[in-house]
């Protein structure tokens, strides 16, 4: 079916045109939570070098639990959201109270930890755990908006809600991670907010914004 051949474009197109990342060579999931909280307000490029500093210094998590909270600030400098700092280091924290300084395997106890939403427990669960769980970011969800045609704004509850469900649908539940950092990549680097380039994208013929030439239209955000 189409949900699935788009699954199954969307793969190889990673494999060929994916990026090396740092964060994808390990599947330590202390490792991929840092990389994730760094990357959600901060573009790839200034992430990695950040995520390289960060590594280095807090290699584990008992490491980070152990820091003092400037420390961890100071590494965070020019990053800016400071929040995001003071809840790795909590959340560091909660892992040895909580978990016995084990990094937690589950999607239901990883979003128990500070900072952590649903976004950051999907990406760490299906990428380090192999957990089902489709991410939802502003990427996914104009990925998704425009290949279904969904005029719902990025703001609504509604449209949340019917992109989480065709997210889910499309998941490779085989490699849930890949796929999650597939459709990332994809809207990164071919589905982009301005001049996407359809004229490369190879789910074109599966895609009704393309079709009713209305890409430039979604996804709808009634907030601008
Ligand atoms: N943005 C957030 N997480 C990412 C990841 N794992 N790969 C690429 N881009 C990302």
């Amino acid at each position: 079916n189409r949900n699935s051949l788009i699954t199954s474009l969307l793969l190889s197109w990673y494999e060929k045109e994916g990026r090396d990342l740092p964060w994808r060579e390990t599947t330590d999931p202390y490792k991929i939570w840092i990389s994730e909280i760094i990357l959600q307000q901060t573009r790839v490029v200034q992430g990695r070098d950040y995520y390289f500093r960060f590594i280095e210094r807090f290699p584990t998590v008992e490491s980070l639990a152990a820091a003092k909270e400037d420390e961890v600030l100071k590494l965070w400098q020019g990053l800016g959201y400071y929040t995001r700092a003071r809840n790795v280091h909590a959340a560091a924290k909660q892992v040895k109270s909580i978990f016995n300084g084990v990094f937690p395997s589950t999607y239901s106890n990883i979003i128990s930890l500070r900072g952590v939403g649903e976004y950051t427990a999907a990406a760490v669960a299906s990428i380090a755990f192999n957990e089902p769980y489709a991410v939802v970011d502003g990427n996914v969800f104009r990925v998704i908006a425009r290949l279904f045609g969904i005029s719902l704004s990025i703001h609504s509850s509604e449209g949340k809600k019917v992109i989480r469900e065709i997210a889910q649908s499309l998941l490779d539940t085989q490699d849930p991670g890949r796929y999650n950092q597939a459709v990332m990549d994809f809207g990164a680097l071919i589905c982009t907010p301005a001049q996407p380039k359809c004229i490369a994208c190879v789910l074109q013929d599966y895609c009704t914004a393309f079709a009713g030439n209305r890409v430039g239209e979604l996804p709808v955000n009634d907030r601008k």
